[in-house]
């Protein structure tokens, strides 16, 4: 996976933050995948793991590994209702 340094590398300069944009796509019965420069972090601010140029959250509610996207919507058959 690419590490927040890399994607920062190759991201496009804009201006004064040379930062790229954040992207979240709600997967079809799935989770929200979200891409850019990203730091996860905790209530209390602390960053869980390094940062990253993509992950995928949970949108079920059913994951183990919350924030992050376990499977789970999968294996427990949800559905977004769309
Ligand atoms: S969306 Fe995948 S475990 Fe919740």
């Amino acid at each position: 996976m690419e590490n927040f340094a890399q994607a920062q590398a190759r991201a496009p300069d804009l201006g004064e933050t040379s930062a790229i944009p954040v992207r979240l796509v709600p997967l079809p019965n799935g989770p929200y995948e979200v891409t850019g420069l990203l730091e996860i972090a905790r209530p209390d601010g602390d960053p869980i793991g390094a940062p990253a140029s993509k992950v995928h959250l949970c949108r079920c509610g059913r994951s183990a590994d919350k924030p992050f996207c376990d499977g789970s919507h999968a294996r427990t058959g949800w559905t977004d209702g769309a």
